[in-house]
Formats: C-alpha cells, structure tokens, sequence
C-alpha cells in the first residue's frame, strides 16, 4: 500500500513536472542539408537563417506537441555528390523525423532517393525542378515548378520586353538551368517567338566570351540565361564588355546579393524571377522583414530564406495536424496540407506534392532589387 501511494505520488508529481515544462521533453529533430559554403554559398547561408528562425520562433511558443524542434544542420559545401551522404549521416546517425533542403534542384534530386529509401519525409523550401517530387511519396517542396516559372519568363519577354529572337545560354550540369530553359523555349516559341541560337557551358565555368560572341553574330534582341548568380554576374559583365548592351534575363537562380556584388553595373536593368519579394505590404511579409532583420543585423531576406521560413513552418503543422512526429503520419497530414498561410503565400499540396504559388519579376535598379510586378498561376 506504502509501495503503491509512493509511485503514484511520484507518477503525479513527475506529471506535474513536465506539465510545467521543468522535465525536458524529447526534442523533435529535424535535419536540414544546405550549401553553407562553396560555390552557392548565398542560398544555403539564406535559407538557413529562414529554417533558423521559423525554428526559433515555433520554441518561443511552446514547440511543437509540447516538444522543442532540435534543427541539426549539414554543409554540402555546394559540392556535387555530398547531399546523398550527409542527408544519411541525419537519417541513420541523429534519426531525424524529416529532413529540409535544398535550395539547389541538383542536390535535391541527390538527396530525394535517400528520404524516398528510407521513408524520411523531405521537404524542399525552394528546388523548381518537377523531377524533385517525382522521386516519390515522401518527397515534396513549398514552392512553385519550373514548367510555371518558365511561361512567366516567356511572356514577360515577349509581352513586357517585347523582345523577339533569343539567344539561350544554359548550365548542362544543372538540372535547374537545362529544364527552366526547356520550359521557357516551348512557351516562348508557342507564342510565336523565336530561338536562333543555343549556347551551353557547366557549372563553375568563368569565361563566356566564346558563347557570347556566337550569340551576338545570331542577332538576337535579348539573352535568358537560367543559371546561378555567380554564373549570371560574369555573363552580365562579359556581354556588356563585348558592346552587347541587349535585355539579359533569368529565373530565380540570380537570387543573391552577390549578384549586384559581382555584377555592378553590368547587371543594371536585367531581370529574374523568383518567389517573393519584401517589398510586398501584406501585414505577414512584413511582419517576417521586421522579425528577420531584427534577429541577422539588419539584413533583408530574400525569396531563399522566405521559403527556408515556410518550409519549417509547413513541416510544423504537419506534425502539429498529424498530431505525432512518427515518420509515415507526418508524411500523410504534409500531403493534407491545404492552404497553409505563410510568408511567400498560401502552400496547398498537389497530387504531385508541389505547391502552387505565384511568381514576381525583379529589376535591377540604382544597385538594388526593384519589384516590377507579380503573376499568379
Ligand atoms: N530554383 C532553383 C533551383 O531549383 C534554386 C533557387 C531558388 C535559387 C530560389 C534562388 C532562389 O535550382
């Protein structure tokens, strides 16, 4: 009897305990892979302050089921090849719940066959490319898809620039670039346009000139190079050194500061694409400007860390909806999501596990990004 009133005791007061939070709970982990340094080192450094954030702000209210997110974080070094690796190490070594990232559609697509294997719900804040879902049932992402992306560009440069035989310029060893020029060409094309030349390069490559100049004897009126920012910086740079001071365009690969860093004037007057802007006055734009300046010494975020932001937040009422942090219920309540209301919009989740959103075309103007105007699917 003496037994048995001291377990109780003991049962109601540990209880009481953790209902007042004084015995930690287990944490939820939750890991993400990013470019943190290398070559892309801007969109994984941005889109970890976003998941950064999102994380801290779902702890300050309580966590998630009572329970504190743990984000556990793994550089790629924006290195083919390193996703698939680290993306385990987080599976097998910390056994997180779901994974996040990545920015990049080619590590993405290195990491999905992992997640898929071992049945770890992935979520990618900002890969456009449509073959990251296609990986399978556990695979998914907050943004919009390339086939999209690439009919906005197509129309803004036919209706907007009025432009009317292009030169490509693309990246082959990035699935991004290669597909969002595929898309942009039969849209472009469909709509009466025309595509005289082609010119391709890789990932890393620093001289254009030879493309460029093939480029400017097709004749062109304008150039959509879909690649990365540091590619597109020196594209910019180069053309206007060859006296080719034609529109020059992307998607939201130019995405990064470093864009206007490395292309300084060359750069003036091009323009992209990509997720959101924090021009934008809706009150839960501003609101996450103020929060994230507050909290990275002033600094603006961009479409990368907004979407880092939703992806965690997503995630979070996943669990929070599936009421559980077991792998194969957080998979089924992330394809429930329905209208999910975060910074870069409303996340619903297709059949296909892509989320529709509207896209904005940004300028550069005077050393800045310039909001021109937003499409909606
Ligand atoms: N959409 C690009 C890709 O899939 C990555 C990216 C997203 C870059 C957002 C910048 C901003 O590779």
């Amino acid at each position: 009897m003496i037994q048995f009133l001291r377990t109780s005791l003991l049962t109601a007061f540990a209880s009481a305990l953790l209902a007042a939070g004084a015995i930690a709970q287990e944490t939820i982990k939750v890991g993400e892979f990013a470019s943190l340094t290398g070559k892309e080192a801007a969109f994984g450094q941005s889109s970890h302050k976003g998941t950064l954030l999102a994380v801290e702000d779902l702890n300050a209210a309580g966590g998630v089921l009572g329970r504190k997110i743990e984000l556990l974080t793994e550089d790629n070094q924006s290195k083919q090849g390193e996703s698939a690796t680290i993306v385990k190490k987080l599976i097998a070594r910390d056994k997180v719940v779901a994974i996040l990232g990545e920015v990049a559609s080619s590590r993405s697509l290195e990491a999905a066959p992992v997640c898929q294997a071992f049945k770890v719900p992935m979520i990618s804040p900002s890969s456009t490319n449509p073959a990251v879902t296609e990986k399978g049932n556990y695979i998914f992402r907050v943004c919009f898809i390339d086939p999209f992306q690439g009919v906005v560009m197509a129309k803004f440069a036919k209706n907007t620039l009025k432009l009317k035989k292009l030169g490509l310029l693309t990246s082959v060893s990035s699935a991004y670039s290669v597909g969002l020029a595929k898309y942009f060409k039969e849209r472009f094309i469909a709509d009466g346009g025309e595509v005289v030349i082609e010119q391709k390069f890789s990932e890393g490559d620093k001289d254009f000139k030879a493309q460029l100049t093939a480029i400017k004897a097709a004749g062109v009126d304008g150039i959509f190079a879909p690649g990365y920012y540091t590619e597109a910086a020196l594209i910019c740079q180069q053309a206007r050194g060859l006296g080719m001071n034609l529109p020059i365009f992307g998607g939201d690969g130019w995405e990064a500061p470093q864009l206007i860093e490395l292309g300084g004037s060359a750069v003036e007057g091009t323009y992209y694409s990509t997720h959101y802007t924090p021009e934008n006055s809706a009150p839960a734009v501003q609101d996450f400007v103020k929060k994230f300046r507050a909290r990275f010494d002033g600094e603006t975020p961009d479409a990368m860390a907004a979407l880092g932001y939703d992806s965690m937040m997503v995630l979070a009422d996943s669990i929070k909806r599936a009421g559980s942090a077991e792998r194969p219920k957080i998979r089924a309540a992330l394809a429930a999501t329905k209208d999910y209301q975060g910074v870069t919009g409303n996340t619903t989740m297709d059949a296909e596990r892509n989320a529709t959103k509207a896209a904005v075309v940004i300028t550069v103007k005077d050393g800045k990004f310039k909001f021109v105007e937003s499409v909606n699917p």
